[in-house]
């Protein structure tokens, strides 16, 4: 019953051939959500904040409200910093709490990558807090997050181990094709699993982490456009590719945009029924709800975590 760092999750998840979701926090609906589908099937969770987030409600809210949801279910999970930026970020986050922070050092060439990542990982092991860092570049678009197709580039492998070695990172994002954000791919769905497969010869019981990892649920999708929304190209990751990933070195799979996507079918579902309904409680409750239906739903699934809380 508390916040610990992934170290032991991701030994776990790599030897029982699961991952564990890393779902994306901003307010009070959403932690409820995640942890509360945690609880329901004894999974692990970690709940992941983006300096963004950070900026939209206030560290000290999120650390509120996690520690509170930890004290009713019981849950284990982990606080991570989704994308830290700097330096400062992270041991701003270490100080208060986390327990563990992603410097994502990406877009830098690969030796000062590799020297930031240091610093941040002698900095966090102080306080036994684990550090995931990233090699190679995702498309995207997002607030804080925003890299352009021809910008992107995918690990790799032989960097990989390079990288870990210099860095002593704990865990490492890799690029493999997918990307941030609803609109993922305009053709097929694919990903370079032969890019993970080598990482994983070269690299044995070495946790990776999948960013960019939303399904996008076209039946999600039809719900919003079919209640005034307009996402008509929206494109995820298949979920049968999602658990092929699980089942080899992919210890953590990040979602953001399905828990938006399915705030959004709801409340835009509401507002078009009940043009009537004005109490913040109904739409957000009714967002609550779904939330939670769909990581369930991706616990059971996609993930393989119920009933390995630890
Ligand atoms: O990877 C990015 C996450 O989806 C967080 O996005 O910076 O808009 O909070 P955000
Ligand atoms: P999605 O945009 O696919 O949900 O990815 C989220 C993510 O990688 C957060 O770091
Ligand atoms: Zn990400």
């Amino acid at each position: 019953m508390a916040i610990v760092n992934t170290k032991e999750m991701f030994k776990k998840a790599y030897q029982g051939g699961y991952a564990i979701g890393a779902f994306n926090i901003n307010n009070m609906e959403i932690i409820q959500a995640v942890v509360d589908a945690a609880a329901a099937l004894k999974s692990p969770v970690i709940l992941q904040v983006s300096s963004s987030a950070l900026a939209y409600a206030r560290a000290g809210y999120l650390l509120a409200m996690v520690e509170a949801a930890v004290k009713e279910t019981g849950v284990d999970l982990a606080l991570h910093l989704d994308h830290g930026p700097d330096f400062e970020t992270c041991k701003m986050c270490v100080d208060c709490g986390f327990s563990s922070v992603m410097i994502d050092a990406s877009s830098l060439p690969f030796e000062q990558n590799a020297e930031l990542t240091a610093k941040v990982v002698e900095y966090a092991h102080k306080y036994d807090v684990t550090v995931e860092a990233e090699l190679g570049r995702l498309a995207g678009v997002e607030d804080e997050v925003n890299v352009s197709s021809e910008h992107a580039f995918y690990t790799d492998p032989a960097d990989a181990v390079k990288f870990v070695e210099l860095s002593g990172c704990d865990s490492l994002a890799i690029a493999i094709g997918t990307s941030h954000g609803a609109y993922k791919f305009s053709g097929k769905a694919e990903l370079r699993m032969d890019i993970l497969r080598e990482i994983q010869k070269l690299m044995p019981e070495y946790p990776i982490v999948l960013h960019g990892a939303s399904s996008v649920d076209p039946k999600v999708i039809e719900t919003i456009n079919a209640y005034g929304g307009n996402m008509k190209s929206a494109a995820g990751v298949p979920e049968h590719i999602l658990r092929e990933a699980a089942s080899l070195a992919v210890c953590k799979i990040n979602m953001d945009t399905d828990i938006r996507l399915a705030m959004t079918a709801a409340i835009r579902k509401i507002f078009a029924e009940k043009p009537d309904v004005f109490d913040p409680r109904k739409y957000l409750g009714a967002a609550r709800k779904d939330i939670q239906a769909t990581v369930e739903h991706k616990i059971k699934n996609v993930l393989g975590s119920d009933n390995r809380a630890l």
